[in-house]
């Protein structure tokens, strides 16, 4: 029998496309040129089937969504409480660029910009290559398959990352910076530079949905546990100063990134990602806003 979930996925995709609200991320030169129009959903099982509808195989830069894979590798190679000691938990109500440090010199939380260069700092290794590498195979891992590097939006942030400097700079001259903090900016932009599509995300996101198990090649990339403790902070962390009406009108643990993606994972259940390229205020995709949503209220998602 044909499955109803691909119609229904399309008929999503029928009722948001028209919304044409939001605007490119217009700091970084590449995205500041990217095709405005795409929109697709993937959902991942948690036994790896995929159902997709519009533009779920078109790819795009991961940008911030990565955010919460490299604070699991973090994890898992480091241990909790070395992360903790230099990347804090806390929700900022701040946007993802602030300059973000608390009072022991710590960024609020993994999700902003200043917790994510953090996070990337304390991957193993010495040199940007090395830790990169360590990046790419990991992420790689969770979507199942080889993600490459879009070069080109790479070079365009990285001549523009004087925001992201500045903060690594600052978070290096506090002590909180577990590596020189060009090393921790050109690998941190690089990693954003990864890129996927939804489907790729949606079975990222089902990867920590299972507690740590990619859904197609069965390999346990993490253990429970840090897949769990990645789902907290991306429910109260992954949507920045939307996170509060996030929690309330969608309440499904989720990271978006400018690039126009947003990668969600329901425990237990499946792993979800839009892909739209206008953003909100925050940052946040608009129309994949509206999709999680309906897809929260239509298949009870919420995690209350
Ligand atoms: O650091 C930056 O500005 C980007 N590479 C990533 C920011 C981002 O994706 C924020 N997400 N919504």
């Amino acid at each position: 029998m044909r499955s109803p979930i691909g119609p229904y996925l399309a008929s999503i995709v029928d009722e948001i496309r028209p919304e044409d609200s939001g605007e490119l991320a217009d700091y970084i030169p590449e995205l500041a040129d990217a095709d405005p129009e795409p929109f697709g959903i993937a959902l991942s099982m948690l036994d790896g089937q995929v159902y997709t509808a519009g533009d779920a195989e078109r790819p795009f830069t991961i940008q911030s969504s990565a955010k919460a894979f490299t604070y699991a590798l973090a994890i898992r190679e480091r241990g909790l409480t070395k992360v903790l000691a230099h990347v804090g938990v806390e929700p900022s109500g701040d946007a993802f660029n602030a300059i973000s440090v608390d009072e022991r010199g710590r960024p609020a939380n993994p999700m902003i910009n200043a917790g994510a260069i953090g996070t990337f700092a304390l991957v193993p290794g010495d040199t940007v290559e090395e830790k990169f590498d360590a990046v790419q195979r990991f992420l790689s891992d969770c979507a199942g398959h080889d993600l490459d590097i879009d070069e080109g939006a790479y070079t365009s942030e990285l001549s523009t990352a004087y925001r992201n400097r500045g903060i690594a700079n600052m978070l290096r001259a506090s002590g909180g910076l577990a590596a020189e903090p060009d090393i921790a900016v050109e690998g941190y932009i690089r990693q954003g530079a990864l890129r996927v599509c939804a489907k790729d995300l949606a079975l990222m996101g089902a990867t920590l949905a299972s507690g740590g198990v990619q859904p197609v090649t069965g390999k346990r990339v993490l253990d429970d546990e840090t897949a769990g403790h990645v789902l907290s902070v991306m429910t109260t962390c992954g949507m920045y100063d939307a996170a509060g009406d996030w929690v309330s009108s969608v309440g499904i643990p989720a990271k978006s990134g400018v690039g126009g993606g947003i990668v969600g994972a329901s425990p237990g259940r499946l792993g979800i990602a839009t892909f739209s390229p206008r953003l909100d205020v925050h940052g946040n995709s608009v129309r994949g806003v509206a999709a999680f949503e309906r897809l929260s209220r239509d298949l009870s998602l919420h995690l209350m």
